[in-house]
């Protein structure tokens, strides 16, 4: 008996470091944010510890390959790699989220467009009644401080890496202000998705009117790795349609050029 609870609790054990390993980590992302001295510091070999490298999407686009928009103020504009927006493009309701992580970025980017912002102090309170507790770590994001971030991803670990988990300049929804990071105190962004923080996001984001914007299959869509922190504001019925029939929103939209 003794020896069977052993066996399964051995059992138990490998199956949840199992899972833990499902996908490398972008070890990268969002270093720059929280601290641009710390770009420099990735790990020598994450290979090493992660030897079962994910499929990376390969979307290359270059900024002279799509006309720039500035985008209009519906709730689903669509902005991509192949979607881009003007430099000078500001929403003209940003207003600064109560619940952000004061340690990631700028005054700026603790700002959300009105209607969003509402949302995700809705979504973070629902969170704290479920017993999870969760910040805004990132919002809006203007085209320079999206241009700093590109470039400092790209000089440290190549244009081809940093292409598949930081959008250049114009090409990043967090320029709409409809869109967040989210995250845990103290927690690094990439450690995010091993959390059941990150579970209660894919699960419930959508009842705030959310929708978790890069899925793990559909990174040939997106042309970005899964992100389980990046979610985006669409309204709730929008965001319930998406969720429950598993959808990007260019799929939803009809708009995948
Ligand atoms: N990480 C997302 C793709 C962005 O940089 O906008
Ligand atoms: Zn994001």
């Amino acid at each position: 008996m003794k020896r069977n609870m052993l066996l399964l609790g051995l059992l138990v054990f490998a199956l949840v470091l199992t899972g833990c390993r499902h996908r490398e980590k972008p070890a990268a992302v969002s270093l720059a944010e929280e601290d641009p001295s710390a770009v420099a510091a990735k790990p020598e070999n994450p290979a090493e510890e992660e030897p079962e490298a994910p499929q990376l999407p390969t979307m290359e686009t270059s900024l002279d390959d799509y006309p720039l928009n500035t985008p209009t103020d519906d709730i689903l504009v669509l902005v991509n790699k192949t979607h881009p927006v003007t430099r000078d493009y500001v929403a003209d309701d940003l207003v600064t989220v109560v619940h952000c992580d004061p340690n990631v970025g700028n005054k700026d980017t603790k700002k959300m467009r009105k209607v969003a912002a509402d949302a995700i102090e809705e979504l973070i309170a629902g969170a704290k009644e479920d017993g999870y507790d969760i910040v805004m770590r990132t919002g809006y994001r203007s085209y320079d401080y999206q241009d700093y971030l590109f470039n400092s991803y790209a000089a440290n670990y190549g244009e081809a890496e940093a292409n598949t988990y930081s959008a250049r300049p114009g090409q990043s929804e967090h320029q709409t202000g409809w869109c967040c990071d989210v995250g845990v105190l103290g927690v690094a962004l990439t450690d995010f998705d091993y959390r059941p923080e990150a579970v209660w996001i894919a699960d419930n984001c959508w009842k705030y009117g959310f929708i978790l914007r890069y899925p793990a299959d559909k990174t040939d869509i997106t042309g970005y790795i899964y992100e389980s922190w990046h979610i985006r504001y669409v309204g709730k019925d929008v965001a319930q349609y998406i969720y429950e029939n598993g959808l990007t929103l260019e799929e939803y939209l009809g708009i995948l050029d």
